[in-house]
């Protein structure tokens, strides 16, 4: 099989919080990272609380601070794009957020929400309309949703919305930051399933951020583990997670809670 091409590829990556107080230094969430993630691929990013996983998702999507490094996706330089250049690739790069209700507008129909984003890209009412019911299709909410509100759904249905609206304009990457965490254990495995059905479908990229080890195993084809604004281990997600090398996903792997007992009882006493 040949290597599919990198479509982002973070270089050396900083995020500096910094401090206004003087002679007081800046936070460094993001501390020279590095990741690439291929085309139709998927990059898990793990790590614990505080780790700086969120900031790496918000840096390249433009919302945290950089301080050094490069963000090129697709071949073009996004570390510090101009305004212009950022509306162009909102259709590009996505994001799907933990929590979908304070991420959907309240005050607007499911039908406004698909819509909008379609409507700033320049599509017409009617093409967008038949857009929505494709995106409906494709996230499996009844065809009875576009006239109701985020609040008339379930916390499920309404990361459906969140990812129909992540994928209404055929996004080549998306970043999914604990996407599926505030849901119970089927309806994240769902909502997982569907993520990798779409993936399948369209070929998307996902940059998949999580606490939770069992989640980014299933999910992704390769991992990274942050501590500390570093990435302390790499590799195909198989082997990380059933072989880790570093102390740290050790005692990572032997914090997080898994399904089976006995499993969990050897993995403690490896530790
Ligand atoms: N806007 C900000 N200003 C100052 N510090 C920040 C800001 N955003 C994040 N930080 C700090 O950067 C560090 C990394 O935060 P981040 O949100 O990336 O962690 P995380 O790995 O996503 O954690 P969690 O699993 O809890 O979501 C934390 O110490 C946090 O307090
Ligand atoms: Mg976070």
């Amino acid at each position: 099989m040949t290597r599919p091409e990198i479509l982002l590829q973070v270089t050396d990556l900083r995020v500096e919080f910094g401090s206004r107080r003087w002679g007081k230094k800046p936070f460094v969430a993001v501390d020279g990272m590095s990741i690439e993630v291929p085309q139709g691929r998927t990059l898990g990013v793990v790590g614990e609380s505080g780790s700086g996983k969120s900031t790496l998702g918000r840096a390249i999507l433009g919302l945290a601070p950089i301080a050094g490094g490069t963000i090129t996706f697709d071949g073009r330089d996004i570390t510090r794009p101009m305004p212009r250049q950022r509306r162009a690739l909102s259709s590009e790069l996505q994001v799907v957020f933990q929590d979908p209700y304070s991420s959907l507008n309240p005050a607007l129909t499911i039908e406004s929400i698909l819509a909008e984003p379609l409507v700033a890209g320049g599509m017409s009412m009617s093409d967008a309309r038949t857009r929505i019911a494709g995106l409906l299709d494709l996230v499996a909410l009844p065809k009875d949703s576009l006239s109701r509100l985020p609040r008339e759904f379930s916390g499920g249905q309404r990361q459906r919305i969140a990812i129909a609206r992540a994928m209404a304009r055929d996004p080549r990457l998306v970043v999914c930051d604990e996407a599926t965490s505030a849901l119970d254990l089927s309806t994240q495995a769902r909502v997982i399933d569907l993520l990798l059905d779409i993936q399948e479908q369209t070929g998307v990229s996902y940059l998949f951020i999580t606490h939770d080890l069992d989640v980014v195993r299933h999910m992704s084809d390769e991992i990274v583990v942050v501590n500390r604004g570093r990435i302390v281990e790499r590799g195909a997600a198989e082997r990380v997670v059933t072989d880790p090398q570093e102390e740290y996903t050790k005692r990572l792997l032997a914090a997080s809670p898994i399904p089976d007992p006995v499993a969990q009882r050897a993995r403690r006493a490896a530790a």
